[in-house]
């Protein structure tokens, strides 16, 4: 049951961009849905996750701001940060 588990999690990232699997709930989700899907799929966020600690995470979101130029104020990347860390940090 295990390998079988992780054969699908591995084979996961292939079908990102046919199906929207919705974004796990929590305080944040609407604010990161409505600023980081602007210019690509949330998806990112998702098959990126396994790899995102709560450092990484904040570096990720300084990079989609000052690199990117994503127009999103310090108020909310705290809170964006916030609920990524929470849903799909690192372990
Ligand atoms: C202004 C456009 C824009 C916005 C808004 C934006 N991104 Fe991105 N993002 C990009 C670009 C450009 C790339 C890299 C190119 C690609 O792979 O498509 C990227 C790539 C990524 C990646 C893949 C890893 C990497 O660094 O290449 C992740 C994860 C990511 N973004 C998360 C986010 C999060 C979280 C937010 C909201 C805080 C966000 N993005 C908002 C433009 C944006």
């Amino acid at each position: 049951m295990r390998l079988v588990l992780a054969a699908l999690l591995i084979a996961a990232p292939a079908f990102a961009s046919e199906q929207e699997v919705p974004l796990k709930d929590g305080s944040g989700s609407e604010l990161m849905a409505q600023h980081c899907a602007a210019c690509h799929s949330a998806d990112y966020v998702r098959t990126n996750a396994p790899f995102m600690s709560a450092e990484v995470w904040k570096a990720e979101v300084t990079k989609m701001r000052v690199a990117y130029g994503a127009p999103i104020d310090d108020a909310d990347a705290q809170k964006i940060l916030a609920y990524l860390v929470a849903a799909y940090g690192a372990k």
